[in-house]
């Protein structure tokens, strides 16, 4: 399976905070905000990944993670243009997909919650069409609605609607096979001009090859879009990081769980920023599992 990792759009809900610099790379908790969702597809097990963002912005990406090979991944980088919409995804990505499965993962989701690394594997496992991701929400009417049997078989897809027919929100993190790429080649622009990801979730949909996992509620589902929701999503992940000892989205120490580096790698990677707390948690983890 390949990865991709949108990153670009406008960010206009966060100016000026964004006017100068990618809404992906502010700071959540301790990190950038791409450490979550790049957290996201090592913990799929994915290691080929695209990272989108937008002409300016993206030379910021490497510079930050380079070509992968730190954390054992292969890491690719191009542009999106204008932002034409979350679907535009697979039509800059359709080389890097070629022959095999895809997931979709969005720049500012953050996803926490228990045996997240399983619910992903029995998803890969289980794809036959496409897998969307739910989560309950207080105020449905924002976001694309979902509507499954209780198999979890997707009967409707309804984009913002203004009578919502649940609560289940479909999140930024999608599952594919291969005919995604053909689907978004034929995606017509939306009235607002967008390739969505909602008309391309719908073509699966329609022949019943939708399925949705309930993230239940256990999880944190959040997005970091605007100032509010951008201090809140700090405020979560410091919190549990202060109570717990242990740090969210850590892209070091998933590659040495994930089997990607060695201790001594995941060490050295540590030691590079072991002025902050963070490399020198990074460095402690290291030494940890080198002994277990
Ligand atoms: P949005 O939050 O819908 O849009 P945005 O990031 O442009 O922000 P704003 O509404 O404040 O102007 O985008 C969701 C994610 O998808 C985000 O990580 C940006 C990314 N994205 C792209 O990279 N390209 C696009 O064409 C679109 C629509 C979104």
């Amino acid at each position: 399976m390949k990865g991709i990792i949108l990153a670009g759009g406008s960010g206009t809900r966060l100016h000026p905070l964004t006017l100068a610099t990618s809404k992906q790379l502010l700071p959540v908790g301790d990190k950038p905000m791409i450490y979550y969702p790049l957290s996201v597809l090592m913990l799929a097990d994915i290691r080929d990944i695209l990272i989108i963002s937008t002409p300016t912005d993206l030379p910021q990406f490497p510079r930050l993670l380079g070509d992968g090979s730190d954390y054992g991944l292969n890491l690719t980088y191009r542009e999106q243009p204008e932002p034409n919409g979350i679907a535009e995804a697979f039509l800059i990505g359709a080389s890097h997909v070629g022959d095999d499965t895809a997931a979709l993962v969005l720049g500012d989701n953050i996803y926490h919650g228990p045996s997240f690394y399983q619910v992903l594997a029995d998803a890969r496992a289980t794809l036959d069409g496409c897998v969307l991701f739910g989560y309950r929400v207080g105020d449905p009417s924002r976001y694309a609605v979902s509507e499954v049997d209780e198999t979890g078989r997707l009967l409707s897809l309804e984009e913002k609607p203004e009578h919502p027919r649940s609560n289940q929100a479909v999140t930024g993190l999608y599952f594919y096979d291969n005919a995604v790429v053909d689907i978004a080649k034929n995606l017509r622009p939306s009235a607002r001009g967008e390739l969505e990801i909602t008309d391309l979730n719908r073509w699966y949909v329609e022949r019943d090859r939708a399925h949705l996992v309930n993230l239940g509620r256990g999880f944190a589902w959040l997005d970091a879009g605007t100032p509010e929701s951008l201090l809140q999503a700090g405020a979560y992940v410091c919190a549990l990081q202060e109570r717990q000892g242990v740090r969210i989205a850590c892209i070091e120490e998933i590659a040495l769980r994930m089997g990607f580096i060695t201790s001594s790698q995941c060490h050295r990677l540590g030691a590079r920023i072991g002025h902050s707390s963070y490399g020198q948690y990074v460095m402690a983890v290291a030494e940890e599992l080198a002994t277990a």
